[in-house]
């Protein structure tokens, strides 16, 4: 990287994350969104967290503001780039806007920007091969929230240099991360596991072998899960799982990662999670008791 200047591509819950820790180890960031109000929206956000980490006595507020003056906004890739050392993508997981998007980063950045993809399952060397340096495109999947969870999960592309892996490795470690460096095949690592155990929850549940509560119990109690898969599942959101599980199925040809129908009746419904306020719980703005949602209320084993 040849300047501290990072720029973060969307202002959604992994971008407006990313955004925050950057800023927050010193980066000068500049946080890229089409939308003017989802950029307004993340600002509150990052605010707001930050607020979470000043009362826990991990931030003062003078490096809470710090923090804050070092992001700046931009609607349009070209004007957010320009200055970057490394570009962070977290902005879709949809592959053909992807692929344009980096392309248009390959026109955009310098020869030495490095250009991460926050994709959670989409594969490196594909993003990679829309641009016209290879060698400088790389994965850095984060997981949310992103100023909680302490991994890093470092893809490395077919092409991908091995001086940009060291590089983002001592990054990732400068952000108070782990690095974990992985391999480009379906899912990497993180959702290879993650997502067939998600699955297999929602099957559990699909089949009536228990109820909601009861599966989130005996993962939470019995394996020490800080939330139940099914939990986990509305957290990430339900088209998430569904478009990597996806992304599995067809990357290995193999049915044991095809979604269950039940999942996939769920998305088709828009019953997707908190962030729709309903998925296989119901959500509602400040409440922190977790409600199952009434059409699962009585499926309980
Ligand atoms: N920013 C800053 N701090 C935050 C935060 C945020 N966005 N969200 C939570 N926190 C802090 C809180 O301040 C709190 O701190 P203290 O305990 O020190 O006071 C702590 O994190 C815990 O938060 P809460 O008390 O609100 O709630 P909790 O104890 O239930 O923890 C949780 C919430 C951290 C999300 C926890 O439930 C958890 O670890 N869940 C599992 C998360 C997980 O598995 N994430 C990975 C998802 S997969 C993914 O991201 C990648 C993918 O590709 C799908």
């Amino acid at each position: 990287m040849i300047t501290n200047e990072v720029a973060v591509i969307g202002g959604g819950t992994m971008g407006n994350g990313i955004a925050h820790v950057f800023a927050q180890h010193g980066f000068k960031v500049t946080l890229v969104d089409v939308s003017e109000a989802q950029l307004e929206k993340a600002l509150g956000l990052i605010g707001r967290n930050l607020d979470r980490q000043v009362n826990k006595g991990t931030l003062s507020e003078p490096e809470k503001m710090e923090t804050l003056q070092r992001i700046a906004t931009a609607t349009s890739i070209e004007e957010g780039v320009k200055n970057a050392g490394l570009v962070v993508q977290a902005a879709t997981e949809n592959g053909d806007l992807k692929l344009k998007i980096f392309s248009e980063l390959d026109t955009f950045t310098s020869r030495d920007c490095i250009l991460a993809s926050n994709t959670s399952s989409i594969s490196i060397t594909r993003i990679a091969s829309a641009t016209k340096k290879p060698e400088k495109v790389i994965g850095m999947h984060f997981m949310n929230p992103v100023p909680v969870m302490k991994l890093v999960e470092v893809i490395q592309g077919y092409h991908t240099a091995s001086e940009v892996t060291s590089e983002i490795v001592s990054l990732s470690e400068k952000l108070g991360k782990i690095p974990c460096l992985v391999q480009d095949y379906p899912g990497f690592i993180a959702n290879r596991i993650l997502m067939p155990m998600l699955n297999e929850a929602i099957y559990s549940l699909y089949e009536r072998v228990a109820g909601v509560k009861e599966i989130d119990d005996v993962m939470k109690l019995g394996m020490a899960h800080p939330m139940g898969p099914l939990q986990l599942a509305d957290f990430i959101g339900l088209d998430v799982c569904h478009s990597i599980l996806e992304v599995l199925y067809q990357g290995f040809h193999n049915p044991k990662y095809a979604p269950c129908p039940l999942l996939t009746n769920m998305v088709q419904a828009r019953e997707l999670g908190v962030k729709t306020g309903s998925g296989f719980y119901v959500y509602t703005p400040g409440e922190k008791t977790l409600t199952v949602s009434p059409r699962f209320a009585l499926s309980g084993g």
